[in-house]
């Protein structure tokens, strides 16, 4: 098969009356259908339960999916199934595998409304969110397919006469992929497709909270031809991927989710136990603190939906979504004065309504999380606005924007993961630099500057692994803006790009002496 530029999956025209009906009956059928059960997948086998149920965060009584959880025994099992897997998996030309691939991009593209209801479901993603998400599986699972096939096509050596050299990408063997909820089908299906595109085994531990999306994610691949024992999907809770994490017979953990998390797998998987003949590698994407810095002479027009967008869309439940603006002192009093304005009057309901700026957030604790840092807000600054009209019922969380906050405040550096905005005043752009660069993330950033010289102060001295200017700083694109942090943040590999697939092989470097000394006979 041969495989034809690679272009981004184009989202859903929802202007169109008729793409709106479609989300409509979507809805619909997916609430007709009722609770989808998640099986513990190891190979042929599937066992159902219960122990994890995932609510809609909107209207938490509505079930969205019951899973069983993975017991011990059942990581042995698919740990043992991914070792004998990964053989045959890892032994087809990358084309094969690449073609199951596009298989299940194509899979997802036909069932593209059916995944998207189930997201604004489960997660509470807004429509136009899910919709990119699915294409953002699509997108990884076709860059990923192609990668792969020009990883093996390896890579040109220095030869010199006498000598024949040449450099081999081989799979590492069993990638553990661990996720999170935010993404979540998109960003299991980034690290998942990366893992066999290149040849390995892959056991799936999705996150608790969207072991349905997980579910979707792993028919789709086994109907375009995975093979049992080449993908496992184990639903649980943070034990489930510790033990995995420990386990000698993993040699690639795929990690995305809160730096802690990603900290803690970092120091476990640095253990080399007796049984295990080989390092582990962990490819970590972690969580941040992403600031903007606005300048005096930034067009304030354009700054404030940008700032809208990057902070509240999706609660500000993104890695990437902004959580500090460092604004210089010239323009601060007018950018907070607009801004509370914008944000006073966000829209804040269902995720299955079209008309809605900001929905639920995911689960209680995070209802509580966000507003323990409003009150920390509000003791120690002020809050210059707060979205009046939230719903009672479901885990929102009104949109905030604190103000005049103490330059130690944790409002200021610690990651929130909500709808709270915090915004800062500096002297200038090379002040709010230094503060920047005291974090100990290193994510996304943005800035908002017409001066050339400014964009390259900031572009020269930002830590950030992705930096958007004179824009909003959401919605990296496959290929495009290859995605993934530096510091604290992350390993420093970048999702959607080039590269990020030798993160799951291992080089190897033949050399022969080509020179004959006489004939074997
Ligand atoms: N950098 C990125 O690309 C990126 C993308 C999305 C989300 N994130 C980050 O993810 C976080 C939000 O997601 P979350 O709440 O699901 O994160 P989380 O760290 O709580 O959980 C992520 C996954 O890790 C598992 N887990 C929990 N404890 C574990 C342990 N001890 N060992 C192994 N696995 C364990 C969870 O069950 C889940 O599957 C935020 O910090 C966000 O910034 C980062």
């Amino acid at each position: 098969m041969t495989l034809s530029n690679f272009v981004n999956e184009p989202v859903l025209e929802l202007r169109r009356a008729p793409v709106r009906a479609g989300l409509a009956d979507a809805i619909g059928a997916h609430d007709a259908r009722g609770p989808l059960d998640v099986p513990v997948w190891v190979g042929q086998d599937t066992r159902i339960g219960d122990a994890l149920v995932s609510t809609d965060p909107g209207t938490p009584d509505r079930v969205v999916a019951r899973a069983a959880a993975a017991s011990p025994a059942d990581v042995d099992a698919a740990l043992d199934a991914a070792r004998a897997g990964h053989r045959d998996w890892g032994r087809r030309p990358a084309s094969e595998r690449a073609a199951v691939l596009a298989r299940a991009a194509a899979w997802l593209r036909e069932h593209r409304l059916e995944v998207g209801a189930l997201e604004v479901r489960e997660c509470a993603k807004p429509w136009p969110e899910a919709d990119a998400d699915v294409c953002e599986a699509i997108d990884f699972l076709e860059f990923y397919a192609r990668g792969a096939v020009d990883l093996e096509a390896g890579v040109e050596l220095m030869q010199v006469p006498g000598e024949r050299n040449t450099l081999s990408y081989r799979p590492r063997g069993v990638v553990a992929v661990i996720s999170p909820w935010n993404f979540p089908v998109a960003i299991p299906c980034g690290m998942v497709a990366a893992g066999l595109a290149t040849g390995n085994a892959v056991v799936l531990k999705p996150a608790e909270q969207a072991p349905g999306c997980a579910y979707v994610l792993v028919r789709a691949l086994r109907e375009a031809g995975v093979p049992p024992d080449a993908l496992a999907l184990l639903p649980g809770e943070g034990e489930v991927g510790a033990t995995l994490v420990a386990d000698p017979r993993v040699h690639t953990i795929a990690f995305t989710g809160s730096s802690q998390v990603g900290q803690e797998i970092m120091r476990t998987a640095a253990e080399t136990p007796a049984a295990q003949k080989h390092l582990k590698r962990v490819v970590a994407e972690m969580g941040g603190k992403n600031c903007v810095i606005v300048d005096a002479d930034a067009d304030l027009d354009e700054v404030v939906p940008a700032l809208v967008q990057s902070a509240f869309n999706f609660a500000g439940q993104k890695c990437s979504a902004a959580s500090r603006v460092l604004c210089h002192e010239a323009v601060h009093d007018a950018l907070l004065e607009r801004l509370a304005g914008a944000v006073e009057v966000l829209e804040v309901g269902q995720a299955e309504r079209l008309d809605i700026d900001v929905p639920a957030v995911i689960e209680r604790s995070a209802q509580e999380r966000v507003a323990r840092y409003a009150a920390e807000a509000e003791r120690t600054g002020r809050l210059a606005a707060v979205a009046a009209d939230v719903p009672r019922d479901g885990w929102f969380a009104p949109p905030t924007v604190a103000a005049e906050l103490p330059s130690d405040s944790p409002v200021l550096h610690e990651e929130i993961f909500g709808p709270l905005l915090a915004v800062e005043r500096v002297r200038n752009v090379a002040a709010a630099c230094d503060r920047i660069d005291e974090s100990p993330f290193g994510l996304t950033g943005g800035l908002f500057a017409r001066n050339p010289d400014t964009v390259d102060y900031v572009v020269d001295r930002s830590p950030v692994g992705n930096l958007y200017v004179n824009r909003a700083i959401t919605g990296a694109m496959v290929a495009r803006q290859p995605f993934g942090g530096n510091r604290l943040s992350g390993t420093g590999t970048k999702a959607g790009g080039p590269g990020y697939l030798l993160g799951f092989v291992e080089p190897r470097v033949v050399t022969e002496n080509t020179m004959r000394h006489g004939l074997v006979v």
